[in-house]
């Protein structure tokens, strides 16, 4: 369970994240959507405790993430695909994460055949493709076997497989059970996705709803309904 209390985030005059509330439940895969620049990043920044909020706060299972003991067993995230060292290999990344977790080899190689790169384990990661880079940044956040999942676009860049592959992980993942958030500033990939739709517009939560609620509102146009509703909340700069 992911909730976010009022939360917000100011740089310079800037609002960023505006008195952001909403909560993420467990058992269905959740898309935070929003046109670039709404904050989506900045938001899930902060609930991963990277950046201090103005004011507000944001929770994972009732605690801010610096207080979590052990992180990697409660959440896992992907914010950034190439995080990454090049220069290691796919094993000896997910290796080196485990192990200042106190996670054994024997999960790291369990992981490893979950994203489907057991045979590219011993590959140094700069070879790989962004699917790839992708599937070994899922891979590490699921080492921990946590409740909670947060992904920032993990769709942008993919190729048609690759986006078929996520979108059957991370329903896979709900179904367990667990809490799955995604950002994302793609409707259509959304509606394929995602449960339920939270849109943010400069900041602000301008839509709460569960995607087929959205289509029964806006039937077949629900991307151009979702950029209608978006539109005046881009600020072009
Ligand atoms: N470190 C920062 N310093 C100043 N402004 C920032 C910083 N990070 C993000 N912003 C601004 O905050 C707003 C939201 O950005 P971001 O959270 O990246 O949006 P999204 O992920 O939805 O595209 C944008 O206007 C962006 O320019
Ligand atoms: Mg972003």
């Amino acid at each position: 369970m992911i909730e976010l209390r009022e939360l917000t985030k100011r740089y310079g005059t800037r609002t960023a994240v505006d008195r952001l509330s909403f909560e993420v439940r467990p058992g269905v895969v959740t898309g935070f959507l929003g046109p670039n620049g709404a904050g989506k990043s900045t938001a899930l920044r902060m609930l991963l405790g990277l950046h201090r909020p103005t004011s507000g706060e944001a929770l994972i299972g009732g605690r801010r993430y610096i207080e979590i003991r052990h992180p990697l067993h409660e959440v896992g995230a992907v914010l950034d695909a190439d995080a990454a060292h090049p220069g290691r290999t796919a094993f000896t990344h997910l290796n080196c994460l485990a192990r200042t977790n106190g996670i054994g080899e024997q999960r790291v190689r369990a992981v490893l055949d979950q994203a489907g790169l057991a045979s590219v384990a011993g590959k140094r990661v700069g070879g790989f493709s962004l699917g790839m880079r992708q599937r070994l940044g899922i891979a590490g956040a699921l080492l921990g076997d946590p409740a909670v999942i947060v992904l920032d676009e993990p769709v942008n860049g993919l190729d048609a497989s690759g986006v078929r592959w996520i979108r059957k992980t991370l329903r896979a993942l709900a179904a367990e059970g667990r809490t799955v958030l995604l950002s994302s500033h793609l409707m259509t990939e959304m509606a394929l996705t995602a449960d339920r739709v939270l849109i943010v517009g400069r900041g602000r939560l301008i839509e709460d709803a569960s995607v087929a609620e959205l289509t029964a509102r806006h039937g077949s146009t629900l991307e151009d309904a979702y950029l209608e509703l978006t539109d005046e909340e881009v600020e072009y700069r």
